[in-house]
């Protein structure tokens, strides 16, 4: 055979094996279906800007290790993420902590702020949640609920608070500190020049080919190496024999403008029910970069069919199953590994794809 190694995706699972596997001496192939490089994190150059293609991407980690594994391809900034809410033309920091308590009800203290957060959650006697809506006035009251929590959570579920379960918040992490920055992690920021180069160095002397479906010629593709490496959807290798795992999908819309400032911060979430879209995030504030003009992106959460893009998985008992049951399938196979957020129908941030990426290189004999 030719390859040791057939890489199905360019995305961080796919591109950091493919990086260490050559490194120790393995030949290899990596397809892509797409028409460029880098899966999610795709960044794309427009005079300047980093646009984020497939949402807003923050590194963040708690992990030195991961940290220094990925500063080795690109420089990072200082970048903090701290999201605002627009509600009904009212903003509001995010996380909730002593800025957003100031912001909703006055209160300069955080003793102040624990009483009126008892006092709301005091108002409903709520023991045992039946829903998404009792889960979070349970945990922070009415006002933060309805102000912050439940027009974003049913514009992004596409349903009711009340007929969603309660599992989907098991906690809300509040802060009695006046402290914006939405990730506890130590390690955070953003590859100054974007995402796309941190793929390209990974994959410097690769066989790669772009546009090239792994279905399209599957029999072939699995005569083309001595292993596999997959990172596409678990439920399409096996033909959706069992049935298609769900996901909510989202729909962009980009837009350029010609201002060099048009929101004034990277993310703006909109909680209110009324306003279609989830968040509007404005590139040029990942990147500090000076420029006359700006792009922003409207994120609309979508319901998904197979064929369109999956974004999150729903983690119900349901697919939770289906997954099982895929699984055992992949498990059995002694030439091919499922990687990768689509292969394992998990949500993974990019630190977490590192660390499963590693660690599987390293269990290789
Ligand atoms: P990824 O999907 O990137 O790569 C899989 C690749 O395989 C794709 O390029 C795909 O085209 C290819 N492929 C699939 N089927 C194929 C086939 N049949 N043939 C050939 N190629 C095929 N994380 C974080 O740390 N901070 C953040 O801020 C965010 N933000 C964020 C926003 C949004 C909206 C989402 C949905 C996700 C995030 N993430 C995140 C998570 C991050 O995107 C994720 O951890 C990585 O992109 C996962 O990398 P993978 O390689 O697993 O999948």
């Amino acid at each position: 055979m030719k390859y040791d190694y057939l890489i199905v995706g360019s995305g961080l699972f796919g591109s950091i094996c493919a990086y260490e596997l050559k490194k120790r001496g393995y030949k290899i192939l990596l397809i892509e279906k797409r028409d460029h490089l880098a899966g999610n994190i795709y960044t794309e150059d427009n005079e300047g800007i980093q646009v984020h293609k497939y949402g807003a991407h923050i590194f963040h980690t708690n992990n030195k290790a991961v940290w220094d594994y990925i500063n080795r391809f690109a420089e990072f900034n200082r970048f903090t993420n701290s999201p605002i809410a627009n509600y009904k033309n009212k903003l509001f920091n995010l996380p909730f902590n002593m800025n957003t308590f100031y912001q909703l009800w006055g209160v300069k203290t955080p003793k102040e702020a624990k009483a009126k957060i008892e006092e709301q959650k005091k108002l409903y006697h709520i023991e045992n949640p039946k829903n998404l809506e009792e889960q979070a006035i349970s945990l922070i009251g009415k006002d933060i609920y309805e102000i912050l929590i439940k027009g974003y959570t049913e514009k992004q579920w596409g349903r009711k608070a009340t007929e969603l379960p309660p599992f989907i918040i098991n906690r809300l992490p509040v802060r009695f500190t006046f402290d914006n920055n939405y990730f506890n992690d130590k390690y955070q920021g953003i590859p100054i020049g974007g995402y796309t180069q941190i793929i390209e160095k990974m994959l410097e002397g690769i066989d790669v080919e772009l546009n090239t479906d792994f279905f399209e010629n599957k029999e072939k593709n699995l005569e083309l190496a001595n292993k596999i490496i997959y990172t596409g959807s678990i439920d399409k290798f096996y033909d959706y024999q069992y049935g298609a795992l769900e996901y909510r999908s989202l729909h962009f819309e980009n837009e350029t403008i010609n201002e060099s400032n048009y929101q004034g911060n990277a993310v703006i979430n909109y909680t209110e029910y009324e306003i279609p879209y989830t968040r509007i995030i404005e590139h040029k504030h990942f990147d500090y970069v000076e420029t006359d003009h700006t792009i922003i992106t409207k994120e609309y959460p979508r319901d998904w069919k197979i064929g369109d893009e999956a974004y999150y998985p729903i983690n119900d008992d349901k697919n939770a199953t289906l997954f099982k049951k895929y699984k055992e399938l992949a498990d059995q196979e002694k030439l091919i590994h499922f990687g990768g957020r689509l292969a394992e129908y998990k949500y993974y941030d990019m630190h977490n794809v590192i660390e499963n990426a590693l660690n599987f290189i390293n269990s290789i004999k």
